[in-house]
């Protein structure tokens, strides 16, 4: 902090005094971050924290990475934006990787500026597309804040409205714990769900449905995890009745569960649609959708979006992109998952109020509840995440009940960050008990 520098303190009062009331920071005394390295935040007053959330898995390859950085430090002195009436190189350099990459045949790619407006456009596809106005969404999900998205999104605490265009249709996702089928194992599970997603067709849709979207991991929701197969068993349902399948990307891409490069691919799969956002610019304004060429050109009449695909997010894009490929950072996520589980999984099999750890790569959540039952302990996780702050670790929160920590690491997080991390975690839930 410099002696014109504003606290802490100052700019929470500021925050508190211009901004809604319905956005949120964290904490009880919330943090300012001032500036960032690799996997570490510090705050105005000098403070280094380690930082396991990246401002919800954006910050995927580590504060102010060079090769991000200097990427788009060069962009910009170059030119900002142009806008997609003109020719620009990064954009289209960006659209052919991710088209590459995203398994999609025939694919092609557009940008948008975040996650909500990727998911609107899908959606806007699927029904131009289908011609039907009708959408299946999961229960849990979280698809973003704009009015299509809300619309899709099956989380009371975070649906600001019910009014919407489109009719929706809530099926049972992958969220087991609390739902009617938490005893089945994952076969019976997965076909529980394949057999209400049948019956709801059968019962409750008007004709054709347009698609069905969802989170290959429930992000907001805690990060509900599948079975594997679990999608491709709801995929062969929605097939066969034509109905488009959208992967909402966002917080699964780009390696982050390890075992896969997209959350979609646990399941034997290949989406009509993705949508992707957040890590893919480390931090920088950049979303989007990838679609075959027949559902994306359903749209006839010109359309446009002004900061989609600018030249600076562009070259962010690349940059992470080219990070993530050379070093690898798939297989650190799986290699680093395989680290925490072995060495956070005692901690929690120890934790009588640890309902549940669920996750892979890295990509980890635990469920606080009540000692030996299943009744949410919001409470008790508001002190972890406190505690885990006095410990220098920053982590998210999440679950319909607010009870659910969230752990999403760099992607490029080192052994020893990542045994940082875990004793500090272990260390604040030592101090909750
Ligand atoms: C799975 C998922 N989809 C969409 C969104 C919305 O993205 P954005 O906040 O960039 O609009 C989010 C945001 O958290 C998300 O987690």
């Amino acid at each position: 902090m410099t002696a014109s520098s504003p606290s802490t303190a100052d700019l929470h009062a500021r925050y508190r005094a211009v901004l809604p009331s319905y956005v949120k920071p964290m904490y009880a005394e919330p943090i300012s971050i001032d500036h960032g390295q690799g996997s570490y935040v510090w705050d105005l007053e000098g403070n280094r924290y380690l930082d396991f959330f990246g401002g919800v898995l954006t910050t995927m390859v580590g504060h102010n990475n060079p090769r991000v950085t200097a990427a788009v430090q060069a962009q910009a002195a170059k030119v900002m934006h142009t806008s997609t009436l003109y020719l620009s190189q990064p954009m289209i350099e960006l659209a052919e990787r991710i088209a590459g990459l995203s398994g999609i045949p025939d694919a092609r790619v557009f940008f948008t500026t975040s996650g909500s407006e990727a998911n609107d456009t899908a959606i806007l596809l699927a029904t131009s597309f289908r011609k039907s106005n009708q959408v299946l969404a999961m229960r849990n999900s979280y698809h973003g804040r704009s009015f299509t998205a809300q619309a899709i999104t099956s989380h009371a605490s975070w649906s600001s409205t019910s009014l919407s265009g489109l009719q929706v249709t809530f099926v049972q996702g992958p969220y087991r714990l609390r739902s009617p089928f938490a005893s089945l194992d994952d076969a019976a599970f997965t076909q529980a769900a394949v057999d209400d997603l049948s019956q709801l067709l059968d019962m409750t849709s008007a004709g054709n449905q347009a698609a069905l979207i969802a989170e290959p991991i429930q992000g907001v929701g805690g990060f509900a995890t599948p079975p594997d197969g679990f999608f491709g068993a709801m995929h062969k349902e929605l097939a066969n009745r034509g109905i488009l399948f959208i992967s909402d990307e966002v917080q699964t891409g780009w390696g982050r569960t390890g075992d896969h490069y997209w959350g979609y691919q646990a399941h034997g799969i290949t989406p009509d649609i993705i949508t992707f956002a957040k890590g893919v610019g480390n931090g920088i304004t950049l979303a989007g959708v990838v679609a075959r060429a027949e559902i994306m050109d359903t749209i006839q009449v010109t359309s446009f979006s002004t900061f989609g695909g600018n030249p600076l997010s562009a070259a962010g894009g690349l940059a992470t992109l080219d990070y993530v490929r050379d070093n690898d950072l798939q297989g650190n996520a799986k290699a680093m998952g395989r680290r925490f589980l072995d060495g956070f999984g005692p901690v929690v099999d120890q934790t009588a109020w640890i309902a549940e750890l669920r996750g892979r790569g890295l990509m980890w959540a635990f469920e606080i509840t009540a000692t030996d039952g299943l009744e949410p302990d919001p409470n008790r996780t508001t002190a972890v995440l406190e505690a885990a702050k006095a410990h220098g670790l920053l982590v998210g929160k999440g679950g319909l009940y607010g009870n659910v920590i969230r752990l999403a690491p760099m992607l490029d997080v080192s052994a020893d960050e990542l045994d940082e991390g875990i004793a500090a975690l272990s260390a604040a839930i030592a101090d909750v008990h």
